[in-house]
């Protein structure tokens, strides 16, 4: 069984969640951008001097992309549908990097007549598929520094150690491919800023020693994402967190480019999902209800990315019962929460969970063909509304 969902009595627009389900059916996705544009903010107030590249995989919608394009982010992208989203928003070029460190020719390609010149890189096999296009590209080393308290520890499977990134930086002068600096990704939902100050120190030591050998200066250093998010509260004292690594930040050369590619952190909480009761059975005294949108949808974060959502009913009331949330599909593992108290519901109540913006709807599937919910933009509908009806 997965981590499961904790229920939580946190305030609701009951009206608003029924007219919309009344409207666009069941599950739904209210995703709300004006808590992307607030998260966007707050990261880049607690970072200043880092430019922050929007790494689109945890919600890779048209609607944030605008929303940060607006406040003038960047965009960490890794798949050539990931270049197709931003470059329909309009995106320019310019503000990307291509940060997989695994590609295939054809996806430089598509980045490179994109316009997306920076890459990652993390073994030789890579670099040299960089050989040909040394005159248009320039590339990142990735760095693993492994972290076993991080929802996912990235660097177990991708990133080299120090010493290996210094042979292949050898190995790009030799080739005439430029370096254009170094990255690392602490892991996601690094709740301890001391992964990042530790990895941004080895950096700079790494930095100190391309130098000393004579190489070309390394002029960038990519702190990745990881930044966290509270699943219980929504409130992580950013500034707080990131003070350390500013502090580490610092002592690298002003010359250095620092940049970031947050993703959780951005959308994590601009996400709330609303789904419904199918169906409810009695089994071995509990009430099992049988909700539309579960594990291999709007859940799927339970099992590929551990995260511990609050959940609560749409109804309230003072009794509540032994209580199982199942998802929809015929697999037994489709369970969202076996153990919880919850009040007695009737088919088509509604079931609301938040912080469902990351790694959620993207990793969704149509298991079962059932369908995947529908995301709703909330401050597009409400202004709709407005244009309709008046305030
Ligand atoms: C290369 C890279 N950058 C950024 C991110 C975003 O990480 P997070 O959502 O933890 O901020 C990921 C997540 O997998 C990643 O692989």
């Amino acid at each position: 069984m997965p981590i499961q969902p904790q229920v939580q009595n946190f305030a609701i627009d009951a009206t608003l969640v029924t007219d919309l389900v009344a409207q666009y059916g069941s599950p739904l996705l209210m995703l709300d951008c004006d808590q992307v544009r607030d998260q966007y903010l707050a990261l880049a107030e607690a970072l200043p001097g880092v430019r922050l590249h929007y790494a689109l995989k945890p919600l890779p919608h048209p609607a944030v992309v605008r929303t940060l394009l607006q406040l003038g982010a960047c965009f960490d992208l890794a798949t050539s549908g990931e270049i197709a989203l931003v470059r329909e928003q309009g995106v320019p070029a310019e503000c990307t990097i291509h940060t997989h460190p695994i590609k295939r020719r054809s996806d430089i390609a598509d980045a490179l007549e994109y316009g997306c010149q920076v890459f990652v890189v993390d073994n030789l096999n890579e670099l040299a598929k960089f050989r040909e296009f040394a005159e248009q590209a320039e590339v990142l080393i990735r760095l693993s520094f492994r972290n076993s308290e991080a929802y996912a520890d990235l660097s177990k499977k991708f990133g080299c150690s120090p010493a290996d990134a210094m042979s292949l930086i050898r190995q790009a002068q030799h080739w005439g491919i430029r370096v254009k600096g170094l990255s690392f990704h602490v892991g996601s939902q690094t709740a301890n800023a001391d992964k990042y100050v530790a990895a941004i120190q080895a950096c700079k030591q790494l930095m100190d020693d391309v130098v000393a050998e004579g190489l070309p200066a390394l002029s960038c250093l990519d702190i990745g994402g990881g930044f966290p998010v509270s699943y219980a509260s929504n409130q992580v004292d950013i500034r707080a967190f990131c003070a350390p690594i500013n502090a580490a930040l610092a002592e690298l050369p002003e010359t250095v480019q620092r940049i970031a590619e947050p993703g959780r952190f951005i959308v994590a909480g601009a996400m709330t999902c609303v789904a419904s009761v199918m169906g409810q059975a009695q089994r071995e005294g509990r009430t099992w209800y049988y909700l539309d949108d579960g594990i291999y949808g709007s859940f799927s974060g339970l099992m590929f990315d551990m995260a511990c959502y609050p959940l609560r009913t749409l109804k309230t009331a003072d009794e509540v019962y032994p209580s199982v949330l199942a998802g929809p599909t015929c697999d037994s593992i489709d369970v969202i929460c076996d153990a919880v108290e919850l009040p007695k519901l009737e088919d088509g109540d509604l079931v609301i969970t938040r912080m469902m913006g990351a790694y959620t709807s993207a990793t969704a599937t149509d298991f079962n063909f059932f369908k995947r919910a529908t995301t709703v933009v909330l401050n597009e509908v409400i202004q709709l509304h407005q244009a309709e009806f008046g305030s």
